[in-house]
């Protein structure tokens, strides 16, 4: 079954990145939130980002254009019934994510993939939510999307090595490169990446550096492109905490204790770049 149109549930910061990978790559994209201003906000996100590709030669006016008019924002759920594939990225709690595939199972054809971006939930208990748990499978994406190569493609216990094969296929259609990962908390990349974030923002908060200093020896002591902090306010810190969260209650080693600083950021609502403040303090 060919792909035609995807549904993409979520239009903040990861679903708007992804939308605009389909519609870039010449599917047509149906982008759906909850309200009409979650959903104009990320059709500006996606158009912000095409002027930056444009900007930077990177695409033509004309591809700017095109990606655009394949791109239509709706409002909840039901105008995803006629969708190909649907790629969840909406809010990472479990229970909100189980009910979006369970009415996406009750909506959308049997043969239809269902995917989610989660960062870190089991696949297994989301294909369970489903009456097609054979045809779930993750596909995470990484931000921000238009630059990162990598989409982690993560099997559920139930996954068939055909719907498999079709999303590894489509992985490479948007010129990215997928790579097979087990459904374990995290998976690979955040197993890895968000502990580092943690133990950045302990180290922030036992007084060894300042933000700035904290990012800046990471970036010319570990080469790496951005530091810890400044990639926490880039990723979310809500979206941190709960990747630690969920690493802490399924290893239940204290290794991931999630930092309290971390949890405090979150209560204040220091969210990172998208609410304009988190360790730093954006436009
Ligand atoms: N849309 C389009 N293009 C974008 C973009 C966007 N949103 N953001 C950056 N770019 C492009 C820029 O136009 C620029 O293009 P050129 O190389 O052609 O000039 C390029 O990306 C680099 O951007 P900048 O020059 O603005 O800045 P930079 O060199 O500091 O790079 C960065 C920015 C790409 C974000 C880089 O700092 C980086 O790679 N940081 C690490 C990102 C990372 O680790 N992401 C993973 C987070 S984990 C995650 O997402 C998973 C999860 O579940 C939590």
């Amino acid at each position: 079954m060919s792909v035609k149109t995807v549904g993409v549930v979520g239009a903040g910061t990861m679903g708007s990145g992804i939308a605009q990978a389909f519609a870039a790559s010449g599917f047509n994209v149906k982008m759906s939130d909850i309200g009409p201003e979650q959903v104009e906000r990320g059709r500006k996100a996606v158009e912000k980002s095409l002027d930056r590709l444009v900007s930077k030669d990177k695409i033509s006016v004309a591809d700017h254009g095109a990606a655009l008019e394949r791109l239509e924002g709706v409002v909840g759920l039901d105008p995803l019934a006629d969708c190909d594939l649907v790629v969840e990225a909406a809010t990472e709690r479990e229970e909100l994510k189980l009910q979006i595939f369970r009415d996406l199972s009750g909506l959308v054809g049997e043969h239809v993939v269902l995917a989610s971006n989660t960062s870190s939930i089991s696949l297994t208990r989301i294909a369970a939510a489903t009456t097609r748990p054979e045809r779930v499978i993750g596909m995470h994406f990484f931000n921000p999307v238009p630059v990162m190569k990598l989409v982690e493609v993560v099997r559920a216990l139930q996954t068939s090595d055909a719907v498999f094969e079709q999303v590894d296929g489509l992985t490479r259609q948007l010129g990215k490169e997928p790579v097979a990962v087990k459904d374990s908390p995290g998976f690979a990349v955040n197993r890895i990446l968000v502990p580092m974030i943690n133990e950045a923002c302990f180290a922030y908060a036992e007084g060894i550096a300042s933000p700035e200093d904290i990012d800046r020896v990471m970036q010319m002591g570990a080469n790496h492109p951005m530091g810890p902090l400044a990639l926490a306010d880039l990723i979310g810190l809500d979206t941190c905490l709960e990747v630690m969260k969920v690493l802490h209650g399924s290893l239940g080693d204290p290794k991931y204790r999630p930092s309290p600083l971390l949890q405090q950021m979150v209560d204040a609502g220091y969210l990172g770049r998208k609410v304009g403040r988190g360790f730093y303090v954006y436009d």
